[in-house]
């Protein structure tokens, strides 16, 4: 069968390759689920990787097959599969466990072994393919009334691991009121915190550089958040109107906005950054007065990646309230499929190239 590999360490190698057909059984103690994959999403990982920015090839292979975004229908199960049966929608995790305790008890996303074992983007082949199989553990079903959305499961898992972290360090505080949430960024990952963010009752104001309207700001006010541009209204200004943040989410894939993020944090808050900037970009900060902010506000730096099982579960729910409550919404951040996987190189030109796209990505196999 077809699938979409580059040659890690060679740039551009995006290509077309044969893998074996894959088999329940290749899983050990008939926990194995064959699934046939529907559609594929690509972000600024498969990107990077295709730049030779990062990504490493499984041992004993060349190449690395790409794809981490996954949506495609059960095939065939193993014997001793309960979750899933033919016919079921699903998507899989990411990351696959290593051998810390985390990884043991099913946190895998909190590895603490530096070396981290990822579809599609680490030392196992991704799903940009026709089928694939995994273990039972790592495939999540979704729901039926959401197929629609299909290759957005695994990007919202990341966004509601990293709210969810976000509480989970909160306990510190004994009592968190969090009022106000600025999500830096109004990419896939930024629009999907909005969400997050607005099921938690808080009030959302989310930052872009564009001037309104563009699709993303139109898909702000359809979740009833706020969408700033910062080249009208900067962030300072915002902070005097509406106050300083209780909690920020910095999803704009600048290392420097991460960083310049930290002057706009309220006392007690915290400030989650999810971007992955694999270059080597450099930029001037004014440490005494973050330092002494940062001490003097008992501010916290969360960094978030990946999601395990339980934030893809929780993510398909908000996906599933946020659907009901702002119907129609989400489904405009899926803006550029590309049919078939010989389409390969429409892919990537327009994962480079066009950009105003929020969501590029393959249509691989018909429902
Ligand atoms: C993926 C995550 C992954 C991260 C780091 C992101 O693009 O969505 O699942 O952990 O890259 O490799
Ligand atoms: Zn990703």
């Amino acid at each position: 069968m077809k699938a979409i590999a580059v040659t890690p360490g060679k740039p551009n190698s995006v290509h077309l390759t044969e893998l074996p057909m894959p088999s329940p059984n290749d899983v050990p103690r008939d926990k194995g689920v064959l699934v046939r994959v529907l559609k594929v999403g690509v972000d600024a990982t498969d990107r990077e990787i295709n730049e030779s920015l990062y990504g490493n090839a499984p041992p004993g292979d060349h190449f690395l097959v790409l794809g981490h975004e996954s949506f495609g229908v059960v095939e065939e199960v193993g014997r001793a599969v309960r979750n899933v049966k033919p016919g079921d929608f699903v998507t899989a995790t990411v990351r696959r466990p290593g051998g810390s305790i985390y990884d043991q008890i099913g946190t895998y996303d909190m590895t603490s072994e530096e070396t981290y074992y990822e579809r599609g983007i680490n030392l196992i082949h991704g799903f940009l393919t026709e089928y694939f199989v995994d273990s039972e553990d790592y495939i999540v079903r979704v729901p039926q009334g959401l197929k629609h959305l299909h290759v957005l499961m695994e990007p919202m898992s990341c966004a509601a691991k990293a709210v969810q972290q976000a509480f989970e360090v909160q306990r510190r505080m004994k009592v968190w009121r969090p009022r106000v949430a600025y999500v830096m960024g109004a990419g896939q990952i930024g629009l999907l915190a909005t969400l997050v963010l607005k099921l938690r009752g808080l009030e959302v104001y989310t930052l872009a550089r564009s001037r309104a309207p563009t699709r993303s700001s139109e898909i702000v006010a359809g979740l009833e958040a706020t969408y700033v541009s910062t080249s009208e209204t900067p962030v300072e200004e915002l902070a005097r109107r509406v106050g300083k943040a209780d909690l920020i989410v910095d999803a704009t894939g600048s290392s420097e906005m991460a960083f310049t993020a930290m002057k706009h944090l309220g006392h007690n808050g915290v400030l989650v950054w999810t971007s992955i900037t694999g270059g080597s970009h450099t930029a001037h900060v004014p440490t005494d007065k973050i330092n002494i902010e940062w001490v003097l506000g008992n501010k916290l730096l969360l960094g978030s990646v990946n999601a395990n099982r339980e934030h893809f579960e929780s993510g398909i729910k908000d996906l599933a309230l946020g659907e009901v409550m702002y119907p129609g919404v989400l489904q405009k951040i899926l803006t550029n499929p590309v049919d078939g996987l010989d389409n390969y190189q429409e892919l990537m030109r327009l994962l480079v190239e066009e950009k105003s796209a929020l969501k590029v990505y393959m249509n691989v196999g018909a429902e």
